[in-house]
């Protein structure tokens, strides 16, 4: 059977036919308010909560913020190195950074990481973090390195601009006039499982990574002699607690604060799927690199502290003041397209196993989700301690536990998550996560998740924003070769006949005749969170699309939206919490972005400010580029 559906009025988001609102933006359906207003369907109406969808956390000044995620190899080859960029929160540019400093570090780290867990992280590092590293390594002060690493990042820039007289853009085609290649659409390979990327999110110390690092040492990933290696370490360190978080936590920051600060990637086999676990940093600071990492999120794992006090911490933030990162994650995965959810009740040993606090934690949660859109038949809830191994792979044993549960224990429950229909006949879009060094090939290559389309051997990719033509050379999956990669996959892609100092996270590889826009005047379609500062014209923003982030600022507000998505007639001079409207944003650095009826993936946006989401939005409208 086909599936009826009806476009959103305000995003134009594609909704199924039993939705009487839309999903992504949650505005009603047409001609569901129209009958509303009849009163034939008033109750509904009214049980629809208008909750916003992220609150923020006070008190963060986000221009400081790394947005971060870092591709680290963990299979023994310590020649391995992964080329790194710089978000510039200064100027908010994005450049290359010198690959070798951060593969300097990558050879310090190896020896924690297991010979067998492929375990791999992207990051964007901020200069701050590249200039530690330095430091420790007895380099330039941190004076000059700042100067050092400003004068490279504004070369960087005008080398990296889409360069009007060199790119070799043909000119774009028609969408309709695109033909998908018969390889393209062929099944999946015989053999290989099926990509599921799975974002690991939820509110800080809630054990996200001591849940993955657990995860993958059940399931053989974690060789003995490594296991016993960061259990000793730690140990000495005073952090004994957090041995199986470090095979997720491989910076010595990371360890020494007990915190993750960037997206860590891991690759898990279940009976179902290839799983890429996308393990987010939940503390409040670190917002911008879950962001980036779990935008690529299938499906999610939501983890939730059970502990007393530390449960409503996640809901509430610190002292019930603000809004818990248990809520803001909840939120932005929803609005990255998200449906699917297992929420792990972690920590239920420090609650003795209580069905009580379980049912509690249901209760008050379940009712927030909902209000975010998510269907309560998309949910899972899974009582579990990630320490004492109970529900991970199997039943629980625990007595306390085992009286009043018997459902799915997590490995059951992320092998019944649905695969996302993947756009396979549309134009390849990459959008480039980070920048790695090939374990094949040792040079740089373009790290990222195909959202749509697919490359081979041999295909000619278009890589912006530089402009250039290269030919994909070699493509690995999870470290292995492969040679055929199709919408969902996560993949290294080496390229040949382009610089890779010219690849750079943020940017993107597409098909040469459906070039996306780079642009930085956007007309946005926003709904505006829960703000304490209105938005004014002038307004400056950080905005945040794929993997990038630039310094923006609102230049025109045009109109507001009704429930139905109609433009009011005049222009209001501010925006407040729970309105919708048009707006245009100029950004202070172009952007590879499209129209979201084009592409999802690269036309998703998220207005920041002060350390909060103060807005999601989508691209309404591409205007153009800056002549300068
Ligand atoms: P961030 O990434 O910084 O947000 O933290 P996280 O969610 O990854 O938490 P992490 O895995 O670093 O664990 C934080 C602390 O919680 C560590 O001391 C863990 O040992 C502890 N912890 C994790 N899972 C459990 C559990 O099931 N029971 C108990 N009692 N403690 C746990
Ligand atoms: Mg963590």
């Amino acid at each position: 059977m086909v599936p009826v559906h009806w476009t959103c009025s305000m995003c134009t988001f594609s909704n199924h036919e039993s939705m009487v609102y839309c999903e992504m933006c949650g505005v009603f359906r047409e001609n569901f308010v129209k009958s509303a207003k009849d009163g034939s369907v008033k109750d509904a109406v009214s049980t629809v909560s208008n909750e916003p969808r992220v609150s923020a956390s006070p008190k963060i000044d986000s221009s400081k913020t790394p947005m971060k995620t870092r591709v680290v190899a963990s299979d023994g080859d310590s020649a391995r190195k992964h080329a790194s960029t710089f978000i510039s929160t200064a100027n908010s540019t994005h450049v290359p950074s010198a690959g070798s400093s951060l593969g300097a570090e990558k050879k310090n780290k190896t020896h924690v990481l297991s010979e067998e867990i492929p375990v791999e992280r992207t990051a964007l590092l901020v200069p701050g973090h590249f200039q530690r590293k330095t430091d420790k390594s007895g380099g330039p002060s941190s004076s000059s390195q700042n100067d050092y690493v400003a004068q490279k990042l504004s070369s960087d820039i005008s080398q990296l601009n889409l360069d009007k007289n060199n790119a070799n853009i043909t000119k774009p085609c028609l969408p309709e006039e695109y033909k998908p290649e018969k390889w393209m659409l062929a099944d999946q390979e015989s053999g290989v499982l099926s990509q599921l990327n799975l974002a690991i999110v939820g509110h800080v110390d809630s054990g996200k990574s001591t849940l993955s690092g657990r995860l993958l040492h059940l399931l053989g990933r974690i060789s003995r002699k490594d296991m016993h290696k960061n259990e000793k370490e730690s140990k000495e360190k005073g952090k004994g607690s957090f041995a199986f978080a470090w095979a997720m936590d491989e910076s010595s920051e990371e360890r020494e604060r007990g915190v993750t600060m960037t997206v860590g990637v891991a690759y898990l086999e279940t009976k179902e799927y290839r799983v890429v676990l996308l393990d987010s940093p939940g503390h409040k600071d670190f917002v911008p690199n879950m962001i980036s990492g779990a935008t690529q999120a299938d499906a999610a794992i939501l983890v939730v502290d059970a502990s007393n006090g530390s449960f409503e911490a996640g809901m509430d933030g610190e002292g019930g003041k603000s809004v818990g990162q248990t809520k803001e994650h909840a939120q932005l995965i929803r609005s990255f397209g998200v449906e699917q959810l297992v929420v792990a009740v972690n920590k239920m040993d420090a609650v003795a196993y209580s069905k009580e606090r379980f049912e509690f934690i249901k209760l008050q949660l379940g009712s927030f989700l909902r209000s975010c859109n998510f269907k309560d038949s998309a949910i899972t809830w899974i009582p579990l301690s990630a320490v004492e191994n109970q529900t991970l792979i199997k039943p629980p044993s625990d007595a306390h536990l085992t009286c009043w549960y018997q459902g799915p224990c997590l490995l059951d429950a992320i092998d019944s998550l649905q695969l996302p229909s993947r756009d396979v006949t549309k134009p390849l879009i990459l959008p480039i996560c980070d920048v790695i060094k090939s374990q094949s090939t040792g040079q740089l290559a373009a790290f990222g998740k195909l959202e749509t389309g697919a490359i081979q051997n041999g295909s000619k990719v278009l890589v912006l924003p530089c402009g250039l033509e290269a030919t994909v050379k070699t493509i690995e999956r999870d470290t292995i070769s492969c040679s055929i990669a199709r919408a969902g996959d996560n993949v290294a892609v080496n390229l040949q006949g382009i610089d890779g100092n010219q690849l750079i996270p943020g940017g993107v590889l597409c098909h040469p005749g459906f070039p996306v826009a780079v642009a930085n005047h956007l007309e946005l379609k926003i709904l505006v969170l829960d703000i304490t500062i209105p938005i004014l014209i002038g307004s400056q923003v950080e905005f945040h699309i794929h993997h990038v982030k630039e310094a923006a600022r609102i230049t025109k507000i045009i109109a507001l939206l009704d429930k139905t998505g109609k433009p009011s007639k005049s222009a209001p001079r501010f925006l407040k919490s729970k309105q919708n409207a048009v707006v245009q944003v100029s950004l202070d650095g172009a952007v590879c972005v499209q129209e979201f009826s084009k592409s999802r993936a690269l036309g998703r946006a998220y207005l920041r400010s002060s350390g909060r989401t103060i807005a999601v939005g989508v691209v309404n409208r591409v205007i153009g580029q800056d002549e300068n």
